[in-house]
Order: C-alpha cells, then sequence, then structure tokens
C-alpha cells in the first residue's frame, strides 16, 4: 500500500449534509432540495468570504447564518422548522460505506482522520452518531487555526500534527473546491464525486475520481 496516513473532509465526504432536510422534507415544502443546496451554498460562501476578510466565527454559526438566510429567502416554509433542522445536523447520516472502509484501513494499520472546516462540537456528535470514533487517530478542525479551507494553513494541521509531507498524505473530499486546495497543498488527493458532478478545476487534478469512497483501497 503506498499511503499510510488517510484524510477525509468531513461534511459531503462522511456525513450527508443533506440528511436534515431530507429528513423533514415534507414540512419545507416542494422546494426542499433546492432549500437544502441553498443551505450548503450560503454556508460555504460565508468560510469563503470571512476568510478573505481576515475574520472567523465558527462554522455552526455559519450554518445557523446560512438556515436564517434560507428561511427568509423561502417565507412559505414555517420558520418553526429551524430548530428541528439543525438538531438533525448534529446527527447528519453518515455514507453507508463508511464504518466497513474505516475497518479495513485500520486492518492495514493506517493512521485515519477527518480534517474539516466543522468546529470540534459539531465534529464530534456527527462522529459519535456514526459510531466511526474507535478508528479515527486525528479530529482536525480548522477552528484550531482561524480560517477556512482552502487556506494553506488548514492542510498544515495534517503534516504537522503527523510529521509527514504532504505527498505521504491521501485526501479524500467530494467538494472538488477542498479537493483542489488539498492538491494545490501537495497532498494526493482523490476527488468522491457522489453525485457526478463535471471537472471545474481544469489546472489542478485530483489523483484519482470515485464515485463513493467505496473502492478507495484498491487506488
Ligand atoms: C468540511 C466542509 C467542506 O467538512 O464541509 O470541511
Amino acid at each position: 500500500m503506498s499511503h499510510s496516513i488517510y484524510v477525509f473532509d468531513a461534511y459531503g465526504t462522511l456525513f450527508d449534509v443533506h440528511a436534515a432536510v431530507r429528513r423533514h422534507s415534507a414540512e419545507v415544502g416542494p422546494d426542499a432540495q433546492f432549500f437544502s443546496e441553498l443551505w450548503r451554498a450560503k454556508q460555504l460562501e460565508y468560510s469563503w468570504m470571512l476568510s478573505l476578510m481576515g475574520r472567523y466565527r465558527d462554522f455552526w454559526a455559519l450554518t445557523e447564518n446560512a438556515l436564517d438566510y434560507c428561511l427568509e429567502r423561502f417565507p412559505a416554509v414555517d420558520r418553526a422548522i429551524r430548530p428541528k433542522l439543525l438538531d438533525a445536523y448534529w446527527s447528519c447520516d453518515c455514507y453507508p460505506e463508511v464504518p466497513e472502509l474505516f475497518k479495513q484501513l485500520k486492518q492495514r494499520n493506517a493512521k485515519l482522520a477527518i480534517l474539516s472546516n466543522g468546529n470540534p462540537k459539531m465534529l464530534n456528535a456527527a462522529i459519535a452518531n456514526a459510531g466511526i470514533g474507535d478508528s479515527l487517530d486525528e479530529v482536525l478542525s480548522v477552528d484550531e487555526v482561524k480560517i477556512y479551507k482552502t487556506a494553506p494553513a488548514v492542510y498544515e494541521l495534517v503534516t504537522t500534527r503527523f510529521r509527514a509531507f504532504p505527498e505521504a498524505i491521501s485526501f479524500q473530499s467530494s467538494n472538488r473546491w477542498d479537493v483542489a486546495g488539498a492538491a494545490a497543498f501537495g497532498f494526493r488527493t482523490v476527488w468522491i464525486n457522489r453525485t457526478g458532478m463535471p471537472e471545474e478545476y481544469h489546472d489542478i487534478k485530483p489523483a484519482a475520481v470515485l464515485p463513493s469512497l467505496t473502492g478507495l483501497l484498491n487506488l
């Protein structure tokens, strides 16, 4: 096996960010899918904006702000849903292949970590809910450096913690922009293109593309 340190993005890669709205889709109504996508898009937009401005508020605050924006954009959606959607975010479903993959990687003595925009509390709740905590050697959050992906300081958390060169790290993300940031930093990257999205960052290519995390061990 060529890589012994596997680092995973959290939201979208291990945990399904659309699970919260899906769980309450009847109450959100006919625009549920667009609502969920806008919630996610705004959450990320705020992370990039703050980072460019040299400011920081944690990912939970951005998640709440983005949801409030969506509730204003969709006035037909009853605001009583707000606490339910936020609660559901703490227990986002984990993708079905994740527990088995982690087990197999540990059997091969790989080191496993999460590197995420999420704050430690959110991450720990999602990890506990998925029951994958025992497989993880490290849970790294941007909260330590107070700047969001794709700032190099974020990816550097991994090389510092593991005392490894970037090329020794296999980094998996379903977010193409995160893959670009990680590849620019020097990681070997695998884009988990779960929804068949088109290629965007043509000059910063991933080493491999997979439709799910299944198959990672065969690369
Ligand atoms: C994360 C973002 C990309 O988990 O959702 O870092």
